[in-house]
């Protein structure tokens, strides 16, 4: 699919949801798009299509409910690492979290899939066995990364997974890895949820994967208050905080909270832990029958719940 039917299926204004006029400079690679409503605009820069909130081209704040501080300064820090982002993650995550969340995606070859928080693609693996792959992130640097891995299914958008420049119904599945944990609020997340939604068809699924776990581990470290002391944690539970780098905001979830919030918007059809981490015996285990199928073992028990550092769940979009 080209770009310009692409925008003329999928995409719309993130604001009043009008769908947009292109001018192509060169066709699929530089333009510009503009809302018919509001007037406002947005560019086609190598080839990905950037349509980001007010807060990010105006760098200051537009929305009293924008956590936009946070926001920019993540989009600062991706950028910056987006060259060494894969290298930077261990190999025993590949394995097992890309096993897993493909495994839970099940993809076929009629599904249009939004992946949300793409980042630099690395979860991409699915991309020739659906119709086509909208991988959207607020990261440029880290858009231009996946770009230059060539998939031909995949089209990039610059957009924030809070405010979607989509058109309603028209995903059949959307995909987040390890990107709920980062949207910097509750209400944020909430209406990121909400976007999910109105974009999903009517049976749709919203998989969200690698959502930090608040573990048994972090709990009793929480009592000995080890994280409040933490500057790096900033919540009086040590439930929220930032990455080291004191840029990238995180919350650490447990699983019913998730649930819970999931549940706000959506019917859900499963949720457990993985990267499933129980000391010395689950080493040997993975040594023994490799870190995927070891893991699989506990995925689906409470020590899954307990020991998973990252949670994932499976959402259907309610019929109403
Ligand atoms: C931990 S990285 C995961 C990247 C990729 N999913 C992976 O697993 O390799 C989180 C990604 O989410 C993106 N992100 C965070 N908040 C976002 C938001 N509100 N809108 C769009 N992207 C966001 C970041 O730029 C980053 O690329
Ligand atoms: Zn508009």
């Amino acid at each position: 699919m080209d770009h310009t039917e692409l925008i003329e299926k999928y995409i719309c204004c993130p604001y009043d949801y009008a769908k947009l006029l292109i001018d192509w400079h060169s066709p699929n690679i530089n333009g510009k798009l503009c809302c018919p409503e509001c007037m406002r605009s947005w560019s086609i820069m190598d080839g990905i299509i950037s349509i980001m909130p007010d807060y990010y081209l105006e760098k200051r704040k537009f929305e009293k409910d924008t956590d936009f501080e946070d926001s920019l300064s993540e989009i600062y820090m991706r950028d910056a690492q987006a060259k060494k982002y894969e290298e930077i993650l261990s190999h025993r995550r590949d394995i097992i979290e890309i096993k897993t969340t493909m495994r839970e995606l099940d993809v076929t070859s009629s599904d249009t899939v939004l992946e949300l928080g793409v980042g630099t693609g690395r979860t991409l693996q699915y991309s020739d066995q659906c119709k086509l792959v909208i991988g959207c992130d607020f990261s440029f640097e880290s858009l231009l990364e996946l770009k230059a891995k060539g998939l031909k299914n995949v089209i990039a958008v610059q957009a924030d997974a809070t405010r979607l420049p989509f058109q309603s119904e028209r995903i059949d599945k959307i995909l987040t890895v390890e990107l709920f944990h980062h949207i910097p609020s509750q209400g944020a997340r909430r209406q990121h949820l909400s976007e999910c939604n109105r974009i999903l068809r009517s049976n749709g699924e919203l998989l969200m994967s690698g959502v930090y776990n608040f573990t048994i581990r972090e709990r009793l470290s929480d009592i000995k208050m080890i994280y409040t002391k933490n500057d790096q944690h900033g919540g009086a539970d040590g439930k929220m905080g930032y990455h080291t780098s004191n840029t990238i905001y995180y919350y650490n979830f447990d699983i019913r909270e998730l649930k819970a919030e999931a549940e706000l918007y959506f019917h859900v059809l499963g949720a457990f832990g993985f990267m499933v981490d129980i000391g010395p015996v689950g080493r040997a285990m993975e040594k023994v029958m490799g870190a995927y199928r070891a893991d699989c073992l506990w995925q689906r028990t409470k020590i899954g719940h307990w020991f998973g550092k990252n949670l994932l769940i499976k959402m259907r979009k309610s019929l109403n």
